[in-house]
């Protein structure tokens, strides 16, 4: 192994410069040359590479999003898409690949690796936490900081017009990032995909809280969890109380990453490093119980990331 590659792809997360850091300088520290391919599998197959060198990664570790920039790229789901960027990889001697991304970055790497024999590692990057097989994904740190950011601004407003407040935070197929911020900041009531909810049993627990004096409530709902607008006018509705909605969107992906993403970045960029030049392939890198260890990559494609049930129910029997 002599050069290696690294790529950001899918939706960015902060952290994600952290990795790419690490790997730049893990690999050039290692003797190995590095190239930066820009705009994730958009860039491989368009030869969009830079030569990495220290000062590349400079003054980057504290900012949000990914320096390599980013993109979701279609062609790369077709055969036709990889040759492609497997034939600029050969021609350019690159012998090794790592991905920083989501499940969908994975599954482009998998087939690299199985129809092209790159060496391939990915590192989980995104907000949403939705990669089985690892405790913690690049960036969920930060996003579930910056929501709690959000709750409490949003429960001043709340509190001063006693009002309930919706608010509408990232993850399509998994509530981590309602669970956690809502758990963290005092929520009513978590609307996740995971956990089937009856609206009414909802209107319900705020109608309770009112008749012991509650005044304002916030409730989470995750964006997989169902339309918030009509969320919001079926609550309103059913208990005639002053519903308000807010959609956080894409700031959750924004801003300076926090020590934990940092930290994580930087683990999870050198073992990626030391995978490929021990001759591993196909691996993802992932945090279990503080450890940084290897996973299969086609066992953690297989496995669905479930919601943990204990903080699930910590998280309702304290929100009264
Ligand atoms: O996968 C990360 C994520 O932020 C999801 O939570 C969200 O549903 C999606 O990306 C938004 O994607 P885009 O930036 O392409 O609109």
């Amino acid at each position: 192994m002599k050069r290696i590659a690294v790529l950001t792809s899918g939706g960015d997360s902060p952290g994600m410069n952290s990795a790419v850091r690490a790997v730049v300088r893990k690999a050039l520290f290692m003797g190995l040359d590095v190239v930066g391919i820009e705009r994730g599998y958009v860039g491989l197959i368009q030869r969009e590479f830079r030569d990495m060198t220290l000062s590349s990664v400079g003054d980057i570790i504290q900012r949000g999003g990914t320096m390599l920039k980013t993109a979701r790229c279609k062609e790369f789901e077709t055969l036709e898409g990889r040759a492609q960027a497997a034939s600029n990889m050969r021609n350019l001697e690159i012998d090794g690949l790592v991905v920083v991304g989501g499940d969908g970055s994975f599954r482009g790497a998998q087939a690299l690796t199985r129809e092209h024999h790159i060496p391939t590692i990915g590192i989980p990057g995104t907000i949403d936490n939705d990669i089985p097989c690892t405790d913690s994904t690049i960036g969920f740190d930060t996003c579930v900081n910056t929501v709690l950011d959000a709750i409490n601004k949003i429960r001043d407003t709340a509190t001063s017009h006693e009002r309930t407040f919706i608010i509408e935070v990232m993850g399509r197929r998994t509530g981590y990032i309602a669970l956690e911020a809502g758990l963290a900041g005092g929520a009513e009531s978590m609307l996740i995909p995971e956990v089937p909810y009856q609206i009414d049993e909802v209107a319900d627990k705020l109608q309770k809280g009112m008749e012991r004096g509650k005044r304002h409530s916030i409730i989470l709902v995750a964006e997989g969890a169902g339309d918030v607008i009509e969320i919001g006018k079926h609550l309103n509705a059913r208990t005639g109380l002053d519903v308000r909605v807010t959609i956080l969107g894409h700031l959750q992906r924004g801003g300076s990453p926090t020590a934990f993403d940092r930290v994580l970045g930087a683990r999870m960029g050198s073992k990626a490093v030391d995978l490929l030049l021990a001759g591993e392939t196909a691996r993802v890198v992932a945090i279990k119980n503080g450890e940084i260890i290897g996973m299969d990559i086609d066992y953690v494609l297989s496995q669905t990331k479930t919601i943990d049930m204990d903080l699930y129910v910590l998280a309702n029997i304290l929100s009264k």
